[in-house]
Parts: C-alpha cells; structure tokens; sequence
C-alpha cells in the first residue's frame, strides 16, 4: 500500500524540519515548502493528500493557499499551523474547510494525534463513500421482484443488454411498470457501473434548455455564459445517460440524438467541433412510438436506432403471479423505512391485490401498501383499509357487502352474478335455451345435460313460452341480449348479463 503524502509548508526551516522528521518516523511521506510559491509547485507535483500549512508566510496567506487547494481537491486535509494563537484566523480557517489547527509553539506527540486523527476521518469518510455507493447500486437494482416468465424475460434482457455493452436501450411500458428501474439495473450491472449514471427527464425541461442540459456550451454560447459548461453526455463520460419520456423529446432535438447515438459524437452549444461521447443512451416511454412515428410526431429513424434493443414491460395485471412477492417485498422494505414490524398481508387482502387490475401498476400498488401500513394498527395487513375501487374490484361471495357483487365457482366455472340483482326465473329460462342450443333442439338431451326429465325441460318450456327449438316466438333470436339491466342473455360461448 502506498504511503500517504503530507506536504509541510512553512518558512521557518526548524519547524518544517522537526515537524517532517517526527511525521517520517510514522510512517508518512514527507515534503516541505517554505513559500507559497514553492507550495504551489509542490501541491502540483508531490500531488499530497494532507497538508499542514502556516498561516503566515513570506509572499501569501496561508488562508489564500488553503482555498486554492482545496477549490482544486476537496478531498484533501489541511492542518493549519499558527504562530500566535490567532483565533479569528482559525476559525476562517475552519469556515473555509481546513481540517484542524494547532498554535506555534507546538508539541510534536500532539501534533502526531492531529494527523493521525485527519487520516483515520479521512479513511472513514471514504469507507461511508464506499458503503453509500454499494447500498445505493443494491436497493436500485438488486431488489427487481419477480418470478413470472414475463419478469424472467425482462431480467434476461437486462443482463444481455449489460453484458453486450449495448450502446442504445429503449425501455417501454406503462407508467409505474419499473422502466426506471431496468434502466439502473442495467448501467449498474454493466462494466460501467462505477462511472455516472445521470437521467434526464426530456418531459420536465423546457425545449429551449434541453440542448443545453445534454450537451453543455461554449463560454460565450449566449449571453449567460460566462464559461464552458459540461452538459450530460460529457458528466457521464464512460457512464449512462437515461433519456426518460424520450416520447417527449421535442422533433428538433431528436436528430440530435440520432447524431450522438449513431456517431458518438455530439457538439456543445456554440462550438465549432465535435465532442466524442464515450455513453451508453437508456431511453423509455410509456407512450406509443411506433403509432407517433406514423403520426409524424417521433422521428422514425430515431425509433428504429433505439428500437435495435427494446425491453418491453409488462403490466402488472398481466403477471398477477408477481403480486404477492411484490407485496411481501414492500411490506419488508416500508417496515425499515418507517420502523414498523409488520408480517404480512392477511389472505384476504392478498386476494383483493390479485383481484384488482393496477392500471398504475407496481407504483400504485406500492403507494397501497405504504397506505395500509400507515394506517394499519396490527402486525397483518387487513382489508378494512383498501381503497373501495380494490375492494369492489373483488367478487367474493363469502363478503357480499363489500362490493356489492357476488361471485362462486361452480363446475369449475367461476359465475358472477350482477350488483343489480338478478331474476331467477330469467336465469332458468336463458339456461334452458342454452342447453337446447347446445344440444341442437334435441330436448332429451337438453334435459339430461340440465339433469332433468323430458317432462320437466317441456313443461318449463311451456311456463316460459319457448318453442321447441327454444326460442320464445318464432323470430326471437337466442343471441340477441334481452333488455334491462341485470337479466342475462345467452350468447354463443355462455352467459352475459345485458
Ligand atoms: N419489479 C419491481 N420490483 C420492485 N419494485 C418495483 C418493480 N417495478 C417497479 N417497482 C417500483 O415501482 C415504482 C415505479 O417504478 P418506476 O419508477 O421504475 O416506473 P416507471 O415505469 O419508470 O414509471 P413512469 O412511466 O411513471 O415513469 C418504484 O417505486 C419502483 O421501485
Ligand atoms: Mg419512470
């Protein structure tokens, strides 16, 4: 491991002497400078990572030193070393980010605890960087949940798209689906995980500031700018850059994407030449491209750049099979973030989360959780809490009040009978004639098939007025629905209540 590196600046040759021998001694690598000047060149070229610096020396001030280092490594450490123990001078000192101080005449054991304690804070903070980063890049990408074939689909496609290097991804989807987290996933899983990965939302910036954001300007760009700016593409050098709601990247702004992506070059605003853009470009949308690109509103050449890697999302109500995990998942995750020690969701809360369809997807199922949680007194999720529009999206006939509609399972079959009610002679009725469709007229069979005798099926059939082909008078047709709501009707592949 190599040694750290303590520049020692100041002009009275004894103290940097002493102070470099004892420092050598522990271990550390030392230089001395006895001017500012010489400080300067020394920061430049010894390249120190803590410097104890006097307040006072020949040609500048110690404080004017210690913001020119620090301006250029913020990580750096600087003791500062005053002859008279000149508070006011300290505590600027502090104020513009000096580590520590200690007062001429000094003792050397002391000094020694200063400078070990720099370097152990210094050794820590990089340790919390360190732990922050990984904590970040593991709750952002590691915690995709899912086990259904369409999540099995998606998590493939991360990794092939992480591991291929590929240079554009276009990310779709409904809104909540997880589109911004596949786009971390896959920068955090790729070679590039340690260099930026910086999203723009082309939705919230205005079309004028846009070109701006992403490719920065010259100094002298427009009327504001007083320096050269970085935009996007060159912050993220060698990183990701996640272009969310590309559909909404106004037209003009779109070839300019087309350019960077196809070339991986791109100009800053008022510049004379190309800049190369060493990214990788993650872009999604909720909205449809191919019909906006039919519509003349998305350039169809950007789309079928960015289209060369699509992962597609899929609703959550089309894997419903996820729905469980998902909420287990919340519960573990909001219980950390809120303190709370909740176990689980009662059966029956799960089953109206199944039951309901989620056009907001996993954000909305989250955000009911987050809200049953808080409201939630026990350790199990119970339904009492559940918005009406999930709890009327259940049809169970054991809690007919709660929505109003009751539901069984019948022959394998699962019947839902209408909030509004139902007749029950209309419902014997419309099963007689099924069965007489279904049997093509032949009345014996009907009765068998509604486990009946012949007898009963023709006396019924008087009572409702049907013929003996089923139909009520000779132009009623057995698919057409009858009136009024709640009545059912029969119709080729079953039962429909009109
Ligand atoms: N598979 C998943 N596992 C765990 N959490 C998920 C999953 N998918 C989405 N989420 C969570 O759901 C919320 C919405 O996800 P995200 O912001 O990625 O959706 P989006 O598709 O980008 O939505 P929008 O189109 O509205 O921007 C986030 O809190 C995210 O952490
Ligand atoms: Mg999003």
């Amino acid at each position: 491991m190599s040694k750290n590196r303590i520049l020692v600046v100041d002009d009275e040759k004894l103290i940097s002497w002493s102070l470099a021998a004892s420092l050598k001694k522990d271990g550390y690598e030392v230089d001395t400078a006895a001017s500012g000047a010489e400080a300067v060149q020394k920061f430049e070229s010894f390249k120190p990572d803590l410097v104890m610096l006097d307040i006072c020396l020949p040609d500048t001030s110690g404080l004017e030193l210690l913001k020119r280092f620090k301006a250029a490594n913020e990580d750096l450490y600087v003791i500062m070393i005053t002859a008279y123990a000149n508070a006011d001078s300290a505590v600027q000192a502090l104020q513009d980010g000096a580590e520590d101080y200690f007062g001429k005449p000094f003792n050397l054991e002391a000094v020694k605890h200063v400078v070990e304690r720099a370097f152990e804070k210094r050794r820590l903070k990089k340790e919390v960087d360190y732990f922050r980063n990984e904590l970040r890049r593991k709750s952002d990408h590691e915690k995709m949940v899912g086990n259904s074939p369409k999540m099995i689909e998606v998590f493939k496609m991360i990794k092939i798209c992480a591991d291929a290097d590929a240079k554009t991804v276009l990310i779709t989807g409904e809104s909540g689906t997880g589109k911004e987290l596949v786009a971390k996933a896959i920068h955090y899983h790729s070679a590039r995980a340690d260099a930026p990965f910086i999203e723009v939302n082309c939705a919230s910036i205005p079309e004028n500031l846009l070109e701006n954001e992403l490719f920065g300007h010259e100094k002298g760009a427009y009327t504001d700018a007083s320096r050269r700016q970085k935009g996007v593409f060159e912050l993220a050098e060698g990183g990701s850059v996640f272009l969310d709601e590309i559909g909404d990247m106004p037209y003009q702004m779109q070839a300019k994407i087309l350019k960077a992506t196809e070339t991986k070059r791109f100009r800053r605003l008022g510049g004379q030449e190309d800049v190369e853009a060493n990214v990788r470009i993650i872009t999604a949308t909720h909205q449809d491209l191919p019909r906006m690109v039919k519509e003349g509103k998305f350039r169809g050449d950007l789309f079928f750049r960015l289209n060369v890697m699509n992962i597609c999302l899929p609703k959550l109500r089309e894997r419903k099979e996820d729905i469980e995990s998902l909420v287990q998942y919340f519960i573990e995750t909001l219980n950390e973030e809120y303190g709370r020690s909740i176990t689980h969701a009662a059966p029956d809360t799960l089953e109206y989360l199944t039951r309901y369809d989620w056009p907001g997807n996993v954000r909305e199922l989250r955000n009911c959780i987050e809200r049953l949680m808080m409201l939630e007194q026990g350790k199990v999720l119970t339904p009492e809490f559940l918005n009406p529009e999930i709890k009327q999206s259940r049809v169970a006939a054991q809690d007919p009040e709660s929505s109003g509609v009751i539901s069984t399972d019948f022959a394998g079959e699962h019947i839902v009978l209408p909030s509004t009610g139902i007749s029950l002679e209309e419902l014997e009725k419309m099963l007689i004639q099924l069965a007489l469709k279904k049997s093509g007229g032949n009345q014996s069979k009907a009765a068998k098939f509604l486990k009946t005798s012949r007898d009963t099926l023709r006396y019924r059939m008087k009572k409702f007025g049907l013929s003996d082909s089923g139909k009520e008078g000779e132009n009623e047709n057995l698919e057409t629905p009858v009136a009024g709501s709640g009545v059912p009707h029969a119709s080729a592949d079953g039962l429909r209540w009109a």
